[in-house]
């Protein structure tokens, strides 16, 4: 697919069929993250892959727990009444790049994401970004073990991906450039 196709069609997709994705594209997934540039070539991304669906459950209810703490569940525990997993959308993979902390590693996962997204797209597979598994799990260090990051290493972007339900229509964006200096 060329590099243009997918920057305009990818989206974030949030309803996913259970169907597991398959090995070959996991395995190009995790290379275009480790392909991504990152400063100085240090490449302190790592990757954290989880495919057990029982275990995505269990962090979605870790973070739905922890938005309601937070005063963020009242809309999501709306939501969760017609759709049971609100955090993860019933993605089959989720992926957490982490790294050990630095002046440019969150910089650096975040560009492995979206390598990764885009080439989840490419290979006909949805992801979206979870800001909201980030937010409430990052300083929780008893779960981050548990999940295999270690005490030296951040959460920097949970993803999840999947076979989606139906694409979303490509979304256009805000007018941005504010100002050009010739
Ligand atoms: C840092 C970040 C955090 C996000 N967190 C969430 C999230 O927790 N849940 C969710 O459904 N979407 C999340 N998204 C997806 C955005 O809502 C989405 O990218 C945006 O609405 C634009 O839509 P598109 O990705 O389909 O173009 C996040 C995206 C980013 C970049």
């Amino acid at each position: 697919m060329e590099v243009e196709k997918a920057i305009m069609g990818r989206r974030s997709i949030r309803d996913y069929e259970t169907k597991p994705i398959p090995e070959e594209a996991l395995a190009k997934i995790l290379k275009a993250g480790a392909m991504a540039p990152s400063a100085m070539d240090a490449q302190p991304c790592r990757f954290i892959v989880i495919e057990n669906r029982q275990k995505i459950l269990e962090i979605a209810e870790k973070v739905k727990q922890k938005l309601g703490v937070l005063g963020m569940g009242a809309r999501l525990a709306e939501r969760a009444k017609i759709k049971p997993d609100v955090i993860f959308y019933g993605a089959p993979l989720l992926i957490l790049i982490v790294a050990e902390k630095g002046d440019w590693s969150e910089t650096d996962c975040n560009l492995a994401a979206q390598n990764m997204m885009l080439r989840a797209y490419d290979l006909g597979l949805g992801s979206c970004y979870i800001g909201f598994m980030k937010k409430t799990i990052r300083d929780d260090r008893e779960t981050l073990r548990e999940l295999g990051i270690k005490d030296n290493q951040e959460l920097y972007c949970p993803l999840i991906f999947g076979y989606p339900k139906k694409w979303p229509e490509p979304k256009d964006r805000v007018e941005n450039i504010q100002k050009r200096i010739k």
